[in-house]
């Protein structure tokens, strides 16, 4: 059996794959702050320390020190090698893997597919052109020129415009000898209803490419130039596209997301290029939907902070309503906040006409989802007695959310404060409606033994912040790292890191991508260990850790001269112990003057 498995289709298997559906479907995990806890499948134990990250998509076991990615587990669980790991996961997951065996039905799906987006790329360049040609495009550029929009928006954006008229895209495509029956599969062109023939979907439209994360072209949206309606006209539901399963703008947004830790949900397709145009680049958009759990699977592990920007007081309720429910597999209540903008404005109004300050000051002021549903029950029911009570039943589901120990007294406290009634007398009324308490344990945590204590922080802070990774090549840290495993580890890391060239939005994965780099068991553990940890790096820590890694570097330099000085006294080396002296003297003069 062939066992080459293309790397693309690993890939695809890794993004589409959740690991913690996987292990959920063997081991039972609890919320443990960032991480999911459970008793370690793989030794046994009474007190939970098996961790499961979400966004880093990997487990650790902090008692026996096993760990890696969705393949690892899979392997270890079902004691497969990695290939037979790679197909369970791709059934599983829908993902179709061809090779020698499979049937000729099947590889022409796959070639289809691949053909559906060839003649999507296509037709996106052709109204990219067909925008910025003045022969054709000025009415739609002057549209979007006064709608603020300057020119590197239409180009990091690809947007595009479909002029007026029934065949303007068929023909190209028929210019070209694509199959016409294809062009419509991609839901760009429609069957004529009398005669023979195809006319074009879009028409007289400013054109919004949908790219997925794989930055392939799934799909597009189209707006008229003036009041006509529809206002927006989206690709039909396709083998690409799926509207519930798309976020505009996410493939842009992504490295953003990450760098912040946050993201901002808006509607629409000009919020989104709004908020773009303002620097608030960690920016997607729902296009019109409500968020559903597919949305949600999509910036699982690409950051934790979720601002939603609504229009209007009743939109942000509902979204407030159903998102406590849906986000609660992943995200904690306190990192998600709703935002409500004055009435009548969207994102991007409301940016156009305040700018950016503003809109920071009201994103800064946005109320969690906990307290916004407060203030919404209290305006619904008032402060009566009757009124607070029913704003405390109201609350209860909300509350019942909450696991983790802290969030929860905090919440308290909040309706206590909001409506004068007692915390106790809160507390009391909350027990009589909730039996069980979360599991909360908190293992001792185990790290792998290896090397010194800095050089440990120097290799976790390259895999959990890989930002930082520039900084540590300019400086050549890795180099002078002396315990072997740890060097390693980090040589390995700098070698994936400059493998991510060509797809820099992937540096999220960089923890994911090190592991199955990794070639050998102890390693792995170590990578799995580090990347999991807790840790919360920031720029200004990594800054602190290099400096005093620089630091123990250069007296460890230094102690080092100074041996081989004394050694070349002792055997009268003159000409060695002057060069060495000038060594030593610099260092300490590089090490003083800093
Ligand atoms: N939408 C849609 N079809 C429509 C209307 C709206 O798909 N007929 C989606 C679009 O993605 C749109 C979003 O819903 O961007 C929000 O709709 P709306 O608030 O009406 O439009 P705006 O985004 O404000 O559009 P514009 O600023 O261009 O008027
Ligand atoms: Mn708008």
């Amino acid at each position: 059996m062939s066992y080459s498995i293309p790397a693309e289709k690993i890939s695809e298997i890794k993004h589409s794959a959740d690991i913690l559906e996987i292990i959920s479907d063997a081991v039972v995990l609890k919320k443990a702050g960032r991480n999911f806890l459970g008793l370690c499948p793989f030794h046994s134990e009474k007190t939970p320390s098996f961790t499961v990250s979400q966004d880093k998509q990997m487990f650790y076991c902090f008692g026996c020190g096993e760990g890696g990615n969705v393949f690892t587990f899979v392997m270890k669980q079902e004691g497969i090698a990695f290939p037979e790991a790679v197909r369970f996961l791709a059934k599983r997951y829908g993902v179709v893997i061809v090779d020698h065996t499979s049937s000729p039905a099947l590889k022409n799906q796959i070639n289809e597919r691949d053909i559906l987006f060839q003649i999507n790329r296509q037709a996106m360049e052709f109204f990219h052109h067909t925008l910025l040609d003045p022969q054709t495009g000025t009415s739609a550029l002057s549209y979007l020129t006064r709608r603020g929009m300057p020119p590197r928006i239409l180009t990091d954006f690809k947007l595009g415009y479909a002029q007026p008229g029934w065949n303007q895209l068929t023909n190209y495509f028929s210019g070209k000898s694509v199959a016409l029956a294809l062009v419509e599969k991609a839901g760009l062109i429609s069957r004529r209803q009398s005669g023979s023939g195809y006319y074009d979907r879009f028409r007289d439209r400013i054109i919004f490419p949908i790219f997925n994360t794989h930055q392939q072209v799934a799909g597009f949206g189209g707006r008229v130039l003036d009041d006509s309606s529809p206002k927006y006209l989206n690709s039909p539901e396709t083998s690409l596209y799926s509207k519930s399963r798309s976020l505009y703008g996410l493939f842009q947004a992504k490295p953003f997301c990450r760098q912040t830790g946050e993201v901002f949900i808006a509607e629409g397709y000009m919020d989104l290029l709004s908020l773009h145009l303002h620097g608030i680049q960690n920016s997607v958009a729902t296009l019109g939907t409500a968020m559903t759990e597919e949305h949600i699977r999509l910036l699982k592990g690409v950051c934790q902070k979720i601002t939603l920007v609504y229009d209007s007081d009743q939109a942000g309720i509902k979204a407030a309503q159903r998102c406590i429910e849906l986000f609660r597999a992943y995200h904690q209540p306190e990192d998600i906040r709703i935002l409500v903008l004055p009435e009548g404005h969207d994102p991007d109004t409301y940016l156009q006409q305040f700018g950016l300050e503003a809109f920071k000051n009201a994103a800064n002021e946005a109320s969690g989802v906990f307290s916004f549903l407060m203030d919404v029950a209290i305006k619904k029911h008032g402060l009566s007695l009757e009124g607070k009570l029913r704003v405390i039943h109201e609350m209860e589901g909300p509350l019942s959310t909450l696991t983790d120990g802290l969030t929860r007294i905090a919440a308290i406290k909040e309706i206590a404060e909001k409506t004068g009634i007692d915390e106790s007398a809160i507390q009391e009324k909350l027990r009589e409606n909730s039996p069980s308490r979360p599991l909360r344990a908190k293992p001792a945590e185990k790290a792998p033994d290896a090397g010194n204590k800095f050089e440990k922080h120097l290799i976790a802070m390259m895999l959990q912040f890989p930002e930082i990774i520039p900084v540590l090549i300019e400086k050549n840290l890795i180099e002078f790292i002396s315990d072997p495993l740890l060097k390693s580890t980090g040589s390995d890391i700098l070698a994936c890191y400059r493998d991510l060239d060509n797809a820099p939005e992937q540096i999220n994965d960089l923890p994911s991508i090190v592991l199955m780099a990794a070639n050998n068991d102890e390693k792995k553990r170590l990578v799995a260990a580090f990347s999991i940890q807790k840790e919360e790096w920031g720029l200004e820590g990594c800054r602190k850790l290099i400096e005093q890694i620089e630091r123990n570097q250069k007296r460890d330099n230094l102690r080092l001269l100074r041996q081989r000085m004394k050694t070349a006294e002792e055997s009268g080396e003159q000409e060695l112990l002057q060069q060495l002296t000038k060594e030593c003297l610099d260092g300490q003069v590089s090490a003083g003057g800093r």
